[in-house]
């Protein structure tokens, strides 16, 4: 099983709220139709979750959020999943809903509901979460990332490899001179410089891949403008991107 996170800024126009890139989910939907292995989606917020989570200052830390904004994410998030989910099944793929409140209980996974999601993709159907406000318990609400969701899925799963597809190459040593990074390992770590030059988005991913990682999976990050490379990163070809070696 692979587990594939299409990162907000690929599937949306981060810089217009509520502004889906159905051109880029339809390229990356009709690429993976020719995956045979099964595959498990997340996908994150770009500009209809993070538009509100930020509009309504909300964070992955439980809190007593605003009811209003509490509603406005869920929306947002809902309606971005409907967008992926139909433009899958338009490119011939058979997409199956999944909210993280199907397999989480407060900020814990239902270790049984998780184990199903795998049998549910080796049926043909590709379950696809995706980043959301979730309750906490004691009226508090939290955000749940997408990339969260990577790892706690992977940990339990054992995905073969984890890819995260962005609108960027992979992991830059720093953004001035922009060098790629293309392999990470425990020999040949991350510098400090990189964990510092990279916004709290990129930071994020870097801590859940290389948590996935050290369970012993490779996390591949790659350009999804060009979906070919998700395709040669499942299939180990002339890879292009950033990888973790598990
Ligand atoms: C979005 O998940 C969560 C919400 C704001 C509801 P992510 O944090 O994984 O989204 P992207 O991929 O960075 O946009």
């Amino acid at each position: 099983m692979i587990l594939i996170k299409l990162g907000g800024s690929i599937i949306t126009n981060k810089n217009k709220p509520l502004t889906p890139n159905r051109n880029s989910i339809r390229k990356i939907a009709t690429n993976l139709k020719n995956v045979n292995e099964p595959l498990v989606i997340v996908h994150g917020g770009g500009s209809f979750g993070h538009y509100w989570s930020v509009k309504y200052d909300m964070h992955t830390k439980p809190r007593r959020h605003e009811a209003k904004g509490v509603s406005y994410v869920k929306n947002s998030m809902v309606e971005l999943n409907n967008i992926v989910l139909e433009s899958f099944l338009e490119s011939g793929l058979k997409p199956y809903c999944l909210p993280p409140s199907d397999f989480m209980t407060s900020d814990k996974p239902l270790i049984k509901k998780v184990k199903e999601i795998p049998k549910i993709a080796k049926t043909g159907l590709t379950p696809i979460s995706y980043g959301d406000v979730m309750w906490f318990g004691k009226n508090k609400f939290y955000i749940l990332s997408g990339d969260r969701i990577m790892g706690i899925l992977s940990k339990i799963l054992r995905p073969r490899l984890a890819i995260f597809v962005t609108n960027v190459d992979g992991v830059y040593s720093d953004m001035k001179s922009r060098r790629l990074l293309s392999e990470i390992t425990e020999e040949k770590p991350i510098t400090s410089e990189v964990s510092m030059d990279v916004t709290g988005g990129m930071a994020r991913k870097i801590k859940e891949a290389f948590n996935i990682s050290k369970i012993g999976t490779d996390v591949f990050f790659v350009n999804g403008n060009v979906p070919k490379r998700i395709i040669n990163a499942i299939n180990d070809k002339s890879f292009e991107g950033t990888v973790f070696r598990g």
